[in-house]
């Protein structure tokens, strides 16, 4: 149990399926055989992809849904139900970045962001998990960040949000792993997508930019990590070894963050 060796026939619900990560997890999903609702607020994005899949042959169902609305998201995923069937796999994807000095977030934006990037997952695990429960059997992913794990400057609220979700996901998993429901927490590095701005991307440290994967290739080891039935997955992997220096060397990882981001002025 916890692996999930076929997507075929499976239903799966994306979110944030309009764009990047969770439109190529979507393709992908759809090529392996599953039938996917794909949720994001941008209607005209999802339909094309709804499109393309099933011109394809695929099954898909494009939904909008702002997922940090609960009213929506029970809406959705009744509808996601009754075309599709009771929910294999949920990827709880939907999210967005904002890279501010803590001083700068309007108070109304950091409430925004917790409602979409946290709560937005807490409303669609919600809505999936007790039918997942009464089956014996689901898939939950989680996409959070390596800033959900180790917090650069002039990330404060996105990394909080990010540090929510994994607590959120290692929690759930050891309460739901006896039920039958498997819980994939996936933390990725830099991925090329809408997600940064062209003044993002300026700003982004040198190494980070070189370093930056497609969103394709994150989509593959996410599905690959669902396949293995692997709890968490950081992605490129080499960087979940920075996890295993904050842990013994604090002080060393904080000044090396600090420098990356704000070069001399960061990390005494
Ligand atoms: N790119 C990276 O480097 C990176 C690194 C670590 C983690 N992540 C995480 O990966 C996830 C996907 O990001 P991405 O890189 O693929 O960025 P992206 O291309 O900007 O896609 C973000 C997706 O989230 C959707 N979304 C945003 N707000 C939403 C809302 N209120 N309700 C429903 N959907 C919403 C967007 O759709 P609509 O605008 O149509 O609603 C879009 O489909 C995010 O959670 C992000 O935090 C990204």
């Amino acid at each position: 149990m916890g692996r999930l060796s076929s997507f075929e026939e499976k239903t799966a619900i994306v979110t944030g399926a309009s764009s990047g990560i969770g439109r190529a997890l979507a393709l992908q999903l759809a090529e392996r055989g599953a039938r996917v609702a794909l949720l994001a607020r941008r209607k005209d994005a999802l339909d094309a992809l709804a499109e393309e899949i099933t011109s394809s042959g695929g099954r898909a169902l494009a939904l909008a849904c702002d997922v940090g609305d609960r009213e929506q998201v029970s809406a959705s995923f009744r509808a996601a139900e009754e075309a599709l069937g009771p929910a294999d796999l949920l990827i709880n994807n939907a999210g967005y970045g904002g890279h501010r000095w803590f001083l700068e977030w309007d108070l109304n934006d950091v409430e925004r962001m917790m409602q979409v990037n946290f709560l937005g997952a807490v409303y669609c695990t919600r809505a999936v998990l007790d039918s997942m429960v009464r089956r014996g059997s689901g898939w939950i992913v989680f996409m959070a960040s390596v800033a959900g794990r180790i917090a650069p400057p002039r990330e404060s609220v996105y990394a909080a949000s990010k540090f929510a979700l994994v607590g959120l996901a290692s929690a759930l998993s050891l309460e739901v792993e006896n039920l039958g429901i498997h819980v994939l927490t996936v933390c990725p590095g830099a991925v090329r997508t809408p997600f940064f701005s062209e003044g993002d991307l300026e700003e982004l440290p040198p190494v980070a930019r070189r370093r930056m994967v497609a969103p394709e290739e994150l989509a593959g080891a996410v599905l690959g990590a669902l396949r293995r039935g692997r709890r968490e997955l950081t992605y490129p992997r080499w960087m979940a070894l920075a996890y295993a220096v904050q842990g013994l060397a604090p002080g060393f990882t904080r000044r090396q963050v600090g420098r990356t981001v704000l070069g001399e002025r960061g990390g005494k």
